[in-house]
């Protein structure tokens, strides 16, 4: 059977590079009037329409008027069982999550539950333009499976863990060191690999492990190839003052995952606001990456993640929503915390890094640039089809732009949902706004 080959012509943007590196200009492509030729499922083609149709004289296209196409948005930090906790009011990290949080998850030991927010989710997600996450599930295994469950039927690239929590939480929320092993090990079996779905082992953060789970979280690493490691680091001082007390053996809190070989090229750790310089020194050499979530930060009064500190030690950043301790779904919303948080000590983050932090250094932080984070031919297809009339104000205002740095700054500052016309994931759409 001929396989099917759809073109998408529309203006077009993505990144190829990091600005900051690279240099503006040799960061991103842009083609006002662009093709992108989709082949089972992956790129087969970028470029000028006008150039591509004589090639492919035969094409069905798809055309998207007054729209731009930019990478699917990867959100390196969320919690789906969180989802119903969002916007909850006046505390900071420990007492919100003994507040909120907790009885929230306390939710996900009924597996319908799981399997209706796990469909509301990954629909939500999709509404946003974002196409690849990092998930928090519960300390319940079934909270796992339904998140892969329901992305894997439409074809996502997901990656999700099972939370361990063996100590200094509710009893209705903790494993012990065994069963979490256990229990992880079930989900790697059953879905790590599985289409586009990986596991990320995912202790919650230091102070609810004991030695004993952190040593196992570390196993499980070494015994399968390719798992991620998810967890939180440095993201508020009481909480920083709480793993002192708990581990004075270790010189500091990254020090405390690093001794049980839980910092590796694959771990994610989020927030890492209140790092010394050993810490970022640590990370850059390991090669691990942290999830700014400035959304979160600045919500529950965490603090100012400092990008520029970050990138002097060459540590790899990307952008998450910590939902639920973050305030948007939307990757949109979150570039435009980030540049207020970076505003806040004088550094701007140009429209170009906004949107690479939101697209490729996702990818990359995630080790999967290869497949996701743009629309380099040979890519995954997934993008989004932003909407360059989505509100009579954005419309109005991009009426006065002049070129595709002012607009994607607009968007930025004044995208959310509405933004997003359509979701594409490896050539499908799977949503469109009504
Ligand atoms: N640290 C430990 N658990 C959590 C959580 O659920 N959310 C955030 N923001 N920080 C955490
Ligand atoms: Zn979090």
């Amino acid at each position: 059977m001929k396989s099917q080959v759809i073109g998408h012509r529309s203006a077009m943007l993505h990144c190829i590079a990091n600005p900051d590196i690279s240099g503006v200009d040799q960061s991103y492509q842009y083609f006002a009037d662009g093709l992108l030729i989709i082949e089972e499922g992956k790129i087969a083609q970028l470029g000028e329409a006008s150039q591509l149709l004589a090639l492919y004289p035969d094409l069905e296209i798809v055309t998207h008027p007054n729209k731009l196409i930019v990478p699917g948005f990867i959100d390196t930090h969320i919690h789906y069982p969180q989802t119903a906790v969002i916007a909850s009011y006046g505390e900071q990290l420990l007492d919100w999550l003994e507040n909120y949080t907790f009885p929230a998850e306390a939710e996900f030991s009924d597996p319908e539950h799981c399997r209706e927010t796990a469909d509301f989710f990954v629909n939500e997600l999709l509404k946003n333009g974002t196409t690849t996450a990092l998930v928090f599930g519960t300390v319940h295994k079934e909270s796992v499976s339904a998140f892969f469950d329901a992305a894997d039927k439409q074809q996502l690239r997901m990656i999700a863990g099972k939370v361990m929590m063996d100590r200094n939480a509710p009893d209705n929320l903790t494993d012990t060191a065994q069963s979490s092993y256990d229990d992880s090990k079930e989900l790697i079996e059953a879905y790590h690999q599985k289409n586009r779905l990986s596991y990320a082992v995912t202790p919650r953060f230091a102070p609810t492990s004991t030695e004993l789970q952190l040593q196992l979280a570390g196993q499980l690493l070494q015994e399968y190839p390719d798992l991620y490691l998810h967890t939180h680091l440095s993201e508020n001082h009481n909480e920083i003052a709480w793993v002192k007390g708990l581990f004075p053996e270790r010189s500091n809190y990254l020090d405390v995952y690093d001794h049980y070989q839980l910092v590796t090229d694959r771990s994610i750790f989020a927030h890492a606001i209140h790092l010394c310089e050993s810490e970022c020194q640590r990370l850059a050499e390991a090669d691990a990456a942290v999830a700014f979530c400035p959304t979160s930060n600045t919500f529950l009064g965490s603090g100012l993640f400092n990008l520029s500190k970050m990138e002097r030690h060459n540590v790899q950043v990307a952008l998450g929503t910590d939902i639920g301790g973050g305030t948007s779904f939307s990757m949109l919303q979150t570039m435009q915390e980030a540049y207020k948080v970076c505003q806040l000590s004088q550094n701007q983050i140009s429209p170009f890094k906004a949107f690479y932090l939101a697209t490729l250094a996702g990818a990359q932080a995630l080790k999967q640039q290869h497949n996701i984070g743009n629309l380099q031919p040979g890519s995954e297809a997934d993008f989004v089809v932003l909407d360059l009339a989505a509100t009579p104000l954005i419309e109005r205002r991009l009426k006065n732009v002049t070129n595709i740095e002012e607009q994607l700054f607009v968007l930025m500052i004044l995208g959310d949902d509405r933004a997003v016309e359509s979701t594409y994931s490896f050539g499908n759409c799977v949503y469109k706004r009504k």
